[in-house]
């Protein structure tokens, strides 16, 4: 019999969305309802024309990019196929049997999937009322704590804690435990995140963004962090040679030049997201703040949530299941098109709660 190694035979795959009919809006993945910046899909149709090369193998373009609109150095951007590429990297060069990886209740979910793949321990500490607790963190760790993890704003909370809470965090958690601060909605919070960044120099933080939210690039798989040097050393060396496609760095590099598009395309989200949101509070529904591109809509009960589900899905809408995150009473809607989400909301008024 061949077998995995112990720790992938053991684990299970990520719960990707399940998204069925195709001929269905998707609302189950958090990506843009608008398109990419009329740049970058020049830029695009550019780099095709390259196509027959190898890419950038250190994305020298993007980085500058990058850094031309974030307190970051370029030398200090790593990017990835996806902040997924990244997490997994930082996990597996962290982290590993024996070793434990520290995340909030709600916090993304393919962060255990990742601590998995590296055979460590993935543990969470108590979101109460779905927003992330410092103190509760704080109080998980122990000494096989290698990374804590913080979304911020969380998925599938869409909720936000302060920045200075964020800063407080790092300087009470042990010098040798990585913080990871993944704002890949970090676009849609108004937050200054100066003071995110500006930790990455005391070489203990790593904060990572993506181009698949506010970009809506989530088909070019293109993500990014800042990393202290010393730790993006070894990060590099689990990244895939050539990771990112010509076409995708391209397109990324224009699209981050282009913060016009980009500040325009997350605005208008927001005033649907917040509108939306409104509506279906009106209509006797739970749902959080949020500060990202999505909802969580909270039903009385599990078998509520189910039902409603199955409305939405007859009603052509496709939302995603949060019983992963063990919130099986309630349904993440991505901020899609106004006319989707008026048919979501029609919906959703039609149910009894
Ligand atoms: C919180 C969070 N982090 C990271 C990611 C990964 O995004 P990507 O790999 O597309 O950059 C996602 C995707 O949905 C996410 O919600």
């Amino acid at each position: 019999m061949i077998r995995a190694v112990p720790n992938v035979a053991a684990m299970a795959s990520y719960a990707l969305a399940d998204l069925g009919d195709t001929s269905a809006v998707s609302l189950a993945q958090n990506e843009s309802a608008h398109p990419p910046s009329p740049a970058a899909r020049a830029a695009g149709a550019r780099a095709i024309e390259t196509a027959a090369l190898y890419p950038d193998p250190d994305w020298r373009d993007l980085r500058r990019a990058i850094a031309a609109v974030h307190p970051v150095a370029a030398d200090d951007i790593l990017c990835g196929a996806g902040s997924m590429e990244l997490i997994g990297a930082l996990i597996r060069a962290f982290a590993g049997p024996g070793d434990t990886v520290l995340g909030s209740q709600y916090g993304y979910l393919f962060v255990a999937t990742a601590a998995e793949q590296a055979g460590a321990a993935y543990v969470t500490a108590p979101e109460p009322e779905l927003r992330v607790c410092v103190d509760g963190l704080l109080s998980r760790v122990d000494a096989t704590t290698r990374l804590v993890f913080l979304c911020n704003p969380g998925n599938p909370t869409g909720t936000r804690i302060a920045n200075a809470e964020i800063v407080q965090l790092r300087d009470a958690l042990p010098k040798d435990v990585l913080l990871v601060v993944d704002q890949a909605y970090g676009e849609f919070d108004e937050q200054d995140h100066a003071p995110i960044f500006a930790l990455v120099g005391r070489g203990d933080t790593i904060v990572t963004r993506t181009f698949s939210k506010a970009y809506a690039l989530a088909g070019l798989r293109v993500g990014w962090g800042a990393f202290p040097p010393a730790i993006g050393a070894e990060v590099r060396k689990l990244l895939n040679p050539n990771n990112i496609s010509g076409a995708s760095q391209a397109m990324a590099t224009a699209a981050m030049a282009d913060q016009t598009h980009m500040a325009r395309i997350v605005g208008e989200t927001a005033a649907l997201r917040d509108t939306t949101a409104e509506r279906l509070r009106a209509a006797g529904y739970d749902l959080p703040v949020s500060h990202a591109n999505f909802l969580l809509i909270r039903f009385a009960d599990a078998a509520t949530a189910a039902r409603a589900d199955a409305a939405l899905r007859a009603a052509g809408l496709i939302l995603r299941g949060m019983g992963g995150y063990g919130l099986t009473d309630a349904l993440r809607a991505t901020i899609g098109p106004p006319e989707a989400m008026d048919r979501m909301c029609a919906t959703l008024e039609g149910l009894p709660r």
